[in-house]
C-alpha cells in the first residue's frame, strides 16, 4: 500500500520522505487554509521535494471553472494531480482532464455508487472518507471493502485512495483490505511505530544495560 501524507506543511513531509515513507502528498483547501501559504507557492514547494503524485484541489463549483483551474494547477508540475469533488460537475471535470492525460483526485466520496462514477470518468483516484463515515456512525472501512470488490470485479484501474484518516489502526485496515493507497497526517503514520510492549520491552532492556553497565561506543 502507498502512503500519502495528507497535509500542506513542508516540514512535515520533508521529515517522512527522509525516511523513504512519502509516495505522494494530498492536499486540500481546508490545509492549505491551516499552512497560512499561497496555494502555488506551497504546492510547488511540495512537488519539488516529492517524487509521488501531489493532490491540489481546484476552488470552483462548475465544471468549466474546475477545468481551467485543473488546468492551471497541473501547470506547477508533472506529479500534480488535480482534486476534483464527487459531484455532476466534478465528474464532467473529471472526464475533460483525464482525456487530457492529466492524473484526476476524485474527492468527498461516500458511497460506492460515486465511486463506480469516478472510475467511469476516468479518475486516477477515488478518495473514499473513512473518519467522516465513521463520525456518523457508517463504517467507513466497509466502503473500502466494497470500492474494492467493485472495482476488482470489473477490472476498474481508478486507485482506491482512502482518506480521512483518523487512527493507524485505520492504516492497517485499509493495508487488509487492498487500498492501494492511504493517504493519513502525519502524525497517524508516526503513531503507527507505537506499541505499548516495545515501549515496556525497551524499558526493561535499558534497566539490564544500566545493572550490567554495557556500552558499544
Ligand atoms: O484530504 C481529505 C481528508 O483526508 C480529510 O480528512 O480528517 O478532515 O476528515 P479529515
Amino acid at each position: 500500500m502507498k502512503f500519502f501524507v495528507d497535509t500542506a506543511e513542508i516540514d512535515q513531509i520533508r521529515e517522512l520522505n527522509d525516511l523513504g515513507m512519502v509516495d505522494g502528498v494530498t492536499t486540500n483547501p481546508s490545509l492549505i487554509a491551516k499552512s497560512g501559504r499561497d496555494i502555488f507557492e506551497v504546492t510547488a514547494e511540495i512537488c519539488a521535494l516529492v517524487q509521488g503524485p501531489v493532490s491540489a484541489e481546484v476552488v470552483s463549483l462548475g465544471a468549466d471553472d474546475m477545468i481551467a483551474e485543473g488546468r492551471k494547477l497541473a501547470a506547477i508540475a508533472p506529479n500534480i494531480a488535480v482534486k476534483v469533488p464527487l459531484t455532476w460537475d466534478g465528474l464532467r471535470a473529471c472526464k475533460v482532464l483525464s482525456d487530457e492525460g492529466r492524473m484526476v483526485n476524485v474527492t468527498l466520496c461516500f458511497s460506492a455508487n460515486q465511486a463506480i462514477l469516478a472510475a467511469k470518468a476516468g479518475a486516477t483516484f477515488i478518495s473514499p472518507f473513512i473518519g467522516r463515515l465513521d463520525d456518523i456512525n457508517i463504517d467507513g472501512l466497509q466502503l473500502i471493502a466494497d470500492i474494492r470488490q467493485i472495482y476488482d470485479n470489473y477490472g476498474y484501474e481508478t486507485q482506491i485512495l482512502a482518506a480521512s484518516i483518523r487512527t493507524a489502526n485505520h492504516m492497517s485496515e485499509c493495508a487488509k483490505i487492498g487500498a492501494d493507497v492511504a493517504t493519513a497526517p502525519a502524525s497517524v503514520i508516526k503513531a503507527m511505530a507505537s506499541h505499548v510492549l516495545t515501549d515496556k520491552g525497551l524499558a526493561g532492556f535499558m534497566a539490564d544495560i544500566a545493572k550490567a553497565g554495557i556500552r558499544i561506543l
